[in-house]
């Protein structure tokens, strides 16, 4: 059967369930960027000075409103870094005024600011406890910091040490197991209740670890959790595609200037707001399956953080657009794809 390609896909509006706004002129340089694509973000509270308390939350959302171009409807869902000392009373007073839409756990040290993550997460059960009484979502950054594990494996000894034990202790709390990178995080996720699921991101759909060093080392695809094998990346495809509910958009943009990714001691992240969702569907048009990215983008999430699906929507229009080297927002940033031409432009 000849099928005949579309020229132009709509879409329910999406919303990004991952992404690192950074505070001060690079918020400023990059929300925009964010806004056009999606109608709604969670947003990382790995600032410098991290964002603890629903107030830290409060001040924080303020502060991104105001960076938004005029006439933006982009809404920022806010939450709060876990901490060793994170008080369960201040969760639930900010997630049942709407401040805060979940909670992140970052293990101590597993990327960037996360000095002031949880040491040991079971010490937090109070906390957890209630928040699994209220629905309030657990976002994790699924890593251990072990140094003797091998950074290629800190995923998988993740599931095994922390998570699948969590969720056994805990099964009615809601897990978002974020920007996943491995074939075991797919089958964990697959296994478990419907009250875990996760993100994946755009890099990790295009990328194997091949990438970090093509023709000398490229600082730009490095990020964390780092990009794996091949048969990873084909395992992360299969689940994107595959209708699950479990399974939906989640960047995470981690815009970092590009002198500080081309340096000595490079940062991770890769800035792939801009040309998100043209992405995104690359992938899903490569793997047969365009179809299913509007519940991928646009669907799943909101189903599982218990939130009205957006009215809007957007438009894909089959047009190839070059994505420039870099891109001026304050800082210089290189975005993901750089260089590349993509199929697929969004009209919004
Ligand atoms: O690559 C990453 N960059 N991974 C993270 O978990 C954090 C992020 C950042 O904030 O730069
Ligand atoms: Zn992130």
């Amino acid at each position: 059967m000849t099928q005949i390609a579309p020229t132009s896909l709509t879409l329910r509006r999406p919303d990004d369930w991952h992404v690192h706004l950074r505070d001060g002129p690079m918020l400023a340089a990059v929300v925009p960027y964010t806004a056009r694509q999606f109608a709604r973000a969670i947003v990382m509270p790995n600032l410098a000075a991290p964002v603890v308390t629903a107030a830290d939350a409060a001040g924080y959302r303020a502060r991104i409103e105001a960076a938004l171009p005029a006439g933006s409807n982009f809404t920022p869902l806010m939450t709060a870094y876990l901490t060793d000392g994170t008080e369960a009373a201040d969760l639930l007073r900010g997630h049942a005024n709407g401040v805060l839409t979940a909670a992140k756990l970052y293990p101590a040290h597993a990327t960037t600011n996360s000095a002031h993550g949880v040491t040991d997460i079971f010490t937090l059960m109070p906390v957890l406890e209630a928040m699994a009484g209220t629905g309030m979502p657990l976002l994790v950054h699924g890593e251990v910091t072990d140094a003797e594990v091998d950074i290629f494996d800190r995923e998988a000894v993740f599931i095994d040490r922390v998570l699948a034990p969590l969720v056994a202790r805990l099964p009615e709390l809601k897990v978002v197991f974020e920007h996943i990178t491995t074939q075991q995080a797919v089958d964990f996720v697959d296994a478990a209740p419907a009250t875990v699921a996760a993100t994946i991101t755009p890099q990790h759909l295009h990328l194997n670890r091949n990438a970090l060093f093509a023709g000398g080392l490229q600082p730009h695809v490095y990020c964390l959790p780092v990009v794996k094998r091949e048969q990873h990346r084909l395992a992360l495809r299969r689940a994107a595609v595959s209708g699950s509910p479990k399974y939906f958009l989640g960047t995470d943009t981690a815009p970092h200037a590009r002198s500080a990714k081309e340096a000595a001691c490079g940062c991770a992240g890769i800035f792939n707001a801009p040309y998100a969702l043209e992405s995104y569907a690359a992938v899903f048009e490569e793997e047969g399956r365009i179809d299913r990215l509007e519940g991928f983008a646009s669907e799943h999430g909101p189903r599982f953080y218990g939130l009205p699906l957006n009215e809007g929507r957007v438009t894909l229009e089959r047009v190839s657009q070059q994505v420039p080297a870099e891109l001026p927002a304050g800082e210089v940033l290189v975005p993901f794809h750089a260089g590349e031409t993509l199929g697929w432009q969004l009209r919004v």
